[in-house]
């Protein structure tokens, strides 16, 4: 009894005693279909669906008990389950407990949108009745199993959409091993190879002769079709589509006669495609789209007069329009874009009166647009953008009232576009550019109410743009740049709510004001008003337009101020007739402040921050950054100067007055940047000390700027994150910046110089690693992880280091940690993406950063974990990292790991703080950068500990 009940555990707490009872007895008995669906329903989490798989707990015989009257059960007369039907019941778990030899009665299993996981069992093969199976859309792994084979009475067999793979192939493997002496090394790429990326379709498959449908869709299937599948002649449906097939279709695919439908897009597919599948009579859909195919298209496609859906685009495809297609007025659906395609579009379509969808676009068609296409009434959507076409667009195009995208773009169409275009209610989407276009826009496009995308540009179109334009409340989009629009712009623009990506009516001969009813376009991103002849001055309510990234208003005759706002720093206003306002390359609009180094303000740009030196407290230190040659911000930053800076001693706040002098004495402080005066050298700069004459002694960074334009490039790069992100901080455990200068030859930063230089030095040193005891460096930890949780947590935007390591961490006099170097750092925008070139020390970089670029604050903990195993050893843990990944933390003796020139700790308490420390080093050095913690749980968990550890 006590074994029985063991087999039982898994039966979930909530079932009744009773049926626990029962189960546990039937567990003796033999296998009948009632137990086996029982025990499967045990190994699945508990769901409502299954609540009626129950035996009444009264019924004390086995024989009684059936499962015909369950959810989704059905039997014969003989009460023998002949249909397992649980498709879309949100079903959860596996099959791998439902024993299939239960059941030999079983017809059709069908589960379909389900979410069962796991693998079809091997053993599938044994249903040996089976007719229908249907297990698509569920999240099944492993292989087709071979078995399935045996299954020659199965009519429909439908996996798709799971992740199933297929078979390696077994002639691999003769003997049955995965070993093989001869091309061990090959054999072994493909294992991995096939076992990472999934197997072939099993050439088995041709025995199931019943096979009407076959569907293998949305796997991860390689290799060829199985030439074994024209076996199966009775198949109407094949598809198998969204696999990584790759191989010729078999060339005598029109055995399969009784195919309708023929689905093979988005595979790696190549080679022609057989001249025969003409001879397929019945076939309705033949999908080929977006594989490698080449040659001609087959010619008879349409022979049996029954094609309705035909694509074969992104394909390499030539030759000609199959000739069959141009009779074939079953069509329906037509995608032949992106191929090499040639031949007349007049002469190679005919007249289709159901055709819904036809794209002809990215071929090498010639001709002229025909008017047949206007008795295609149907037709939403045609496109037969970048071809060769000439001519005008005919009538009867104009007259399509279920068009909605119609694309004639980059083509060679001329004459004038009819007024009749407001016919089309239905377009969403009308792209006319590039084309040969000449007259006026009609007035008539105002009608177009359900317009989203008009593009008319790159044509010779004139005259004015018609105010109607301004009735298209649903545009989204217009571009009507490079033509020869004249006149004004119609204020009625600005009744174009909607528009939201791109305003573009560059390159035309448009005169008079800029409206100001553009200012209510608060959707629109993108406005081009360049190269034209407005004139007068721009009006204030552009600045109304919240969502503005990008303004153009270049070469016009525009004069006076700029608006003050977001738009000034976005636009390009250059080449206009008097334009001022206090962006770079124009007059100020007044003349009002000017600075004592004005003359110098194309050579030298200075940055200072100001700061109170003389107090410590953060909330009195304030930071302004000023770039002296703008000087609106200048004298900006005089009033407030004034008001706020009490400690007038401070060199570097006096020395902003004359940014000369600031350079001038850096330069006589490290002597002409001798090399005597250097401190320091990294990848993108020099560290020079300086004795100011003050007898203040500070850092000065300065950043190689190299003549080739690439080092300068980046280096500059470097220069600019540095600043954007030290301005904005203040932190005690990081290092203080006062400022940069830029001058033509010389680009460098000014820090507190840190007495003691860096972490990696101290620790280098016999001497001073013996200074920095336990208690010094489990504060230096504390201080670290202060340092990057602010950086991380508390500045707006955050900000990721980028490059922890213990060179970048400097110690004061006080022998306290200061992170330093930001010269990788930038912003972490909310939307802008952290993708990066490599940035980073080797030896703590993150893992991930190997296989992806995409920088989170996670990278910079990793580092932060190497910084402290670090700190504890002595020296850089080099492979320990590894093992301290693969191993617990308590297989590893923290007092092995311990810097040896230190003696080892004795307090109690000592030696767990430094265990603590290790095993928070240990969590940061994860694989997984999600198991990672934060830097403030850190931070947090540091102090709470190390603070209570001091009571
Ligand atoms: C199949 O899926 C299960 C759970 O969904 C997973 O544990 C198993 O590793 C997967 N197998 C393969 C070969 O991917
Ligand atoms: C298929 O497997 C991959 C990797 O094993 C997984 O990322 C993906 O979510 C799976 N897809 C489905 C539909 O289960
Ligand atoms: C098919 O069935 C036969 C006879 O029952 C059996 O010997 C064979 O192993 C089965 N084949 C597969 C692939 O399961
Ligand atoms: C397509 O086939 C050509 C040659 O037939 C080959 O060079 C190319 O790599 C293939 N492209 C893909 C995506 O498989
Ligand atoms: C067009 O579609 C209708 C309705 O589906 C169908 O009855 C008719 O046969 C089709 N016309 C052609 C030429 O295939």
């Amino acid at each position: 009894m006590f074994n029985q009940y063991r087999n039982c555990v898994a039966v979930p707490i909530l079932v009744a005693w009773m049926v626990l009872v029962s189960l546990c007895r039937f567990t003796a008995g033999s296998t009948t279909e009632a137990e086996a669906l029982l025990r499967w329903k045990a190994s699945l989490p508990d769901q409502p669906i299954l609540q009626s798989w129950v035996t009444p707990a009264w019924n004390n015989s086995s024989n009684a008990q059936s499962p015909c009257g369950w959810h989704g059960i059905i039997c014969d007369s003989a009460e023998n389950v002949i249909e397992i039907n649980l498709a879309y019941t949100g079903l959860k778990g596996t099959l791998d407990h439902l024993d299939f030899s239960s059941f030999t009665n079983l017809l059709r299993l069908d589960l379909k949108e389900n979410q069962l996981e796991g693998s079809i069992p091997q053993n599938i093969g044994i249903l040996s009745k089976l007719q229908y199976l249907d297990l698509s859309t569920n999240s099944l792994n492993g292989t087709l199993p071979l078995s399935l084979a045996n299954l020659t009475h199965v009519f429909e067999l439908d996996v798709s959409r799971n992740n199933i793979t297929g078979v390696l192939d077994p002639r691999l493997f003769p003997d049955g091993t995965k070993q093989s002496k001869t091309g061990l090394i090959s054999i072994k790429n493909f294992i991995i190879e096939s076992t990472l990326l999934g197997g072939q379709i099993p050439n088995e498959i041709g025995n199931m002769r019943s096979l009407v449908l076959l569907a293998l869709d949305s796997n991860s299937f390689y290799g060829p079709i199985p030439p074994s599948l024209v076996n199966c002649s009775e198949l109407t449906l094949f598809s198998i589509t969204q696999n990584h097939l790759s191989g010729p279709i078999p060339f005598n695919i029109d055995r399969l006669s009784k195919l309708t439908d023929l689905r093979l897009f988005i595979n790696n597919l190549s080679g022609s495609v057989p001249q025969g599948i003409g001879n397929l009579l019945v076939l309705t859909t033949l999908h080929l789209a977006e594989n490698n195919f080449t040659g001609q298209l087959p010619q008879q496609v349409c022979r049996g007069g029954k094609l309705v859906n035909f694509s074969a685009a992104h394909n390499s495809f030539t030759g000609p329009i199959p000739v069959s297609l141009r009779n074939c007025k079953s069509l329906q659906r037509v995608r032949l874009e992106h191929n090499q395609l040639t031949g007349y579009i007049d002469q190679d379509f005919g007249i289709y009166p159901n055709l819904t969808y036809m794209d002809l676009s990215y071929n090498k068609l010639q001709g002229q647009l025909s008017p047949n296409w206007g008795q295609s009434k149907k037709l939403s959507f045609l496109s037969v953008g970048a071809n060769m076409i000439v001519g005008r667009i005919p009538d009867e195009i104009l007259q399509l009232k279920q068009l909605g995208n119609l694309d004639l773009s980059s083509n060679q169409l001329s004459g004038e576009i009819s007024t009749e275009i407001g016919n089309l209610s239905r377009l969403s989407m009308l792209h006319l550019n590039d084309n040969k276009f000449s007259g006026k826009i009609p007035a008539g496009i105002g009608l177009l109410s359900n317009l989203q995308t008009l593009d008319i540009s790159i044509n010779m179109l004139s005259g004015p743009i018609p105010y109607q334009i301004g009735d298209l409340s649903k545009l989204q989009s217009l571009t009507l740049c490079q033509n020869f629009l004249n006149g004004t712009i119609p204020s009625q623009i600005g009744n174009l709510f909607a528009l939201q990506s791109l305003l573009d009516l560059s390159y035309n001969s448009l005169s008079g004001e800029i409206p100001t009813q553009l200012g209510k376009l608060t959707n629109l991103i993108s406005l081009n008003l360049s190269h034209n002849y407005l004139s007068s001055s721009i009006p204030s309510s552009l600045c109304d337009m919240l969502s503005m990234s990008s303004i153009n208003l270049s070469y016009n005759r525009l004069e006076g101020p700029i608006p003050e706002g977001k738009i000034s720093q976005l636009g390009d206003f250059s080449n206009n007739k008097g334009l001022c306002g206090t962006i770079q390359g124009l007059q100020p609009c007044k003349t009002s402040f000017t600075a004592p180094g004005d003359k110098k303000k194309k050579h030298i740009h200075v940055i200072i921050i100001v700061a109170s030196l003389g107090s410590a407290f953060l909330g009195s230190l304030m930071l302004v950054g000023i770039f002296a040659y703008l000087p609106k911000r200048k004298s900006r930053y005089n009033s407030k100067e004034e008001e706020s800076t009490t400690n007038r001693e401070d060199p570097f706040s006096v020395m902003y007055f004359n940014g000369k002098n600031l350079y001038e004495d850096i330069l006589e402080a490290t002597k002409n940047f001798d090399d005597m005066c250097c401190i320091g050298e990294g990848a993108t700069a020099k560290v020079y000390k300086a004795e100011m004459s003050g007898g203040q002694v500070i850092a000065v960074k300065r950043l190689w700027s190299q003549v080739d334009d690439i080092g300068f490039a980046e280096g500059a790069k470097t220069f600019k994150n540095e600043i954007a992100a030290l301005t904005e901080i203040r932190h005690r455990n990081i290092v203080k910046l006062h400022g940069f200068c830029s001058t033509g030859m010389h680009r460098f930063l000014v820090y507190d110089f840190m007495e003691r230089g860096s972490l990696s030095d101290m620790l280098r040193n016999d001497e001073e690693a013996m200074e920095l005891d336990w208690q010094k460096r489990v504060e230096i930890v504390q201080g670290v992880a202060q340092a990057l949780s602010y950086l991380h947590h508390d500045c707006v935007p955050h900000i990721l280091h980028r490059d922890i390591s213990s060179k970048n961490v400097l110690i004061c006099s006080d022998l306290e940690a200061h992170v330093s170097d930001f010269g990788t750092a930038r912003f972490l925008e909310l939307n802008g993406s952290n993708w990066t070139t490599f940035a980073g020390t080797f030896g703590y970089s993150a893992p991930e950063l190997a296989y992806t670029m995409a920088v989170t604050e996670k990278c910079d903990v990793y580092s932060f974990g190497v910084l402290v195993v670090e700190v504890l050893m002595g020296k850089h843990p080099g492979d320990l990292i590894s093992k301290i990944q693969t191993f617990s933390i308590e297989s590893i003796n923290v007092k092995d790991i311990l810097d040896p020139r230190l003696p080892s700790p004795m307090s109690k308490n000592s030696v767990e703080e430094l265990v603590l420390v290790m095993k928070l080093a240990v969590s940061c050095l994860q694989a997984n950068p999600q198991y990672r913690p934060t830097m403030r749980s850190l931070s947090q968990l540091l102090e709470v500990e190390i603070t209570r550890g001091k009571r």
